[in-house]
């Protein structure tokens, strides 16, 4: 969707890319992660509009961020999704045991609410639980009302769906998400599909099957819900690169790993750890829902959330997830996520608490061997050409991250990439351009 450098040279060779095909759910949604926005990590189960109006789960916060959305260029960057979650309903269902919302909070009801987001070009989610109740103690779905719940969404022009799963048991998730996926599915009505069946499954196989979820859900939640902490966002890191091995196989288009809200611009994390959820997040091939005010949200962290060449990298039609490919001794480790247009994207995070570590390393020690790269930093837009065996220092700070995208800037070299992640494959000889060595 973004065109992030002239690229027209080549580096890698996807060897495997034929082998990497998966089969998504199909629905045709979502063929690079979603974006939008989210209300529960921020706004969880506010609903006292009597007080806290301005931030109460109601139709007013909904449209105050939808035309956020819509007038602060976020739209135009992919983030198009404003998505209910939580809280929403009443107590009962109506006389047909439908869901129906809280008429006070949402008088126009949700119809009113997909069509302002409709005429602006915009899609709704919506929140319901695999079980007898949501987290919250709101009506649940349980299997005798998974077919009324997908037509009452498609009745109200929803486009996307999130399917807790409080108050069920495995015996009941092993029905139930699939039974949602026909259910949505026989509507007629295109809706994304968000199960949280692999976050209440301890998030691994055996008791998770990545293969079924991929054809059943657009994506997936498989790990605790963030909070708006360091703390929670590097425990979700850890977590998802710990099990990456498991994990990767199982993203590509139609079909994500969800690591959870983005919590930039809100009060738990710096500058470096927000730009660190971001730059991560992208390498994660994350789908992207800021779950933040908008209305008051900081320059700074809009920055950070409307970079595009991150945005490019998250949204790369390839759909790789991509890997930590280092854990270094002095608290570095570094990420790689391979990009159409043979680019790749690099992050060098720090888990130091000191101070802005210099760490010096080359392209070819990370297994880069073509030559030369043309390598831009995304945050400060610098570019220069890289030799692969020119060392050369970032310099990253504590809990933060320096990232490159990164392309190739000489003749076509090949290299090969194998299903484990690294480059292999023969160097071509260089070109013995005078190349300078270059420091961003
Ligand atoms: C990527 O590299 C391959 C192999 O060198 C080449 O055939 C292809 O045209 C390149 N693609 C782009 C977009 O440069
Ligand atoms: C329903 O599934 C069929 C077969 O997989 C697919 O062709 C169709 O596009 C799907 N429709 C919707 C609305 O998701
Ligand atoms: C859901 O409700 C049914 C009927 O009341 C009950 O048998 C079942 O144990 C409940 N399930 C859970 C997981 O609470
Ligand atoms: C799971 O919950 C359902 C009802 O929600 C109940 O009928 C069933 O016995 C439960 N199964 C187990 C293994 O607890
Ligand atoms: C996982 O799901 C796929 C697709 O539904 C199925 O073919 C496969 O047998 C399942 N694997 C296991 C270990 O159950
Ligand atoms: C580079 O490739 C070698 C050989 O495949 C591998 O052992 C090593 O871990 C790779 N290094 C990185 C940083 O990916």
């Amino acid at each position: 969707m973004f065109v992030l450098l002239g690229m027209n040279l080549a580096v890698l060779v996807f060897a495997s890319a034929a082998t990497l095909t998966t089969f998504a759910l199909d629905n045709g949604l979502m063929r690079t992660p979603p974006m939008g926005w989210l209300a529960w990590e921020r706004y969880r189960c506010d609903i006292d509009c009597e007080h806290d109006p301005k931030n109460c789960i109601s139709e007013n916060l909904f449209i105050d961020m939808a035309d956020r959305l819509f007038e602060d260029g976020w739209k135009e960057l992919g983030y198009v999704y404003v998505n209910i979650d939580d809280c929403w309903s009443l107590k009962t269902r109506d006389k047909q045991g439908r869901l129906q919302p809280d008429p006070k909070r949402f008088p126009g009801g949700i119809r009113k609410l997909s069509r302002y987001m409709h005429d602006r070009g915009l899609k709704l989610g919506i929140y319901g639980d695999m079980g007898n109740y949501t987290c919250m103690g709101y009506p649940g779905t349980p299997l005798d009302k998974i077919a009324v719940d997908a037509q009452t969404f498609a009745d109200w022009e929803v486009d996307m769906f999130k399917f807790d799963g409080c108050y069920s048991n495995a015996t009941d998730q092993e029905q139930g998400y699939p039974l949602m996926s026909k259910a949505l599915n026989a509507t007629g009505r295109p809706i994304g599909y968000s199960c949280s069946w692999p976050a209440y499954q301890g998030g691994l196989p055996p008791k998770v099957n990545y293969t079924q979820l991929g054809q059943l859900c657009n994506l997936w939640r498989n790990y605790g819900d963030i909070q708006d902490s360091w703390d929670s966002v590097l425990s979700i890191i850890d977590w998802v690169f710990e099990n990456q091995d498991v994990l990767t196989p199982a993203a590509g288009p139609g079909r994500w790993n969800d690591p959870d809200m983005l919590i930039v611009g809100n009060f738990g994390l710096s500058k470096d750890q927000s730009r660190t959820q971001m730059a991560l997040w992208a390498i994660m091939a994350a789908p992207l829902f800021m779950s933040t005010d908008l209305r008051v949200i900081s320059g700074e962290a809009r920055s950070i959330l409307q970079n595009k060449m991150i945005i490019g990298i998250n949204q790369d039609v390839l759909g790789f997830q991509g890997r930590r490919i280092l854990k270094e001794k002095s608290g570095i480790e570094v990420f790689w996520r391979p990009l159409s247009n043979n680019a790749s994207a690099l992050v060098f995070f720090s888990r130091r608490t000191d101070m802005p570590y210099r760490y010096k390393t080359s392209l070819s020690k990370l297994n880069y061997t073509a030559d030369s790269y043309k390598v831009t930093d995304v945050f400060t837009g610098k570019t220069d050409i890289l030799k692969d065996s020119t060392d050369f220092v970032v310099s990253v700070n504590p809990t933060g991250v320096v990232m490159w995208y990164i392309s190739a800037a000489g003749k076509l070299r090949f290299h090969h990439l194998s299903r484990d992640g690294k480059l292999h494959g023969p160097a071509y000889a260089a070109k013995e351009n005078a190349i300078p060595p270059v420091f961003l």
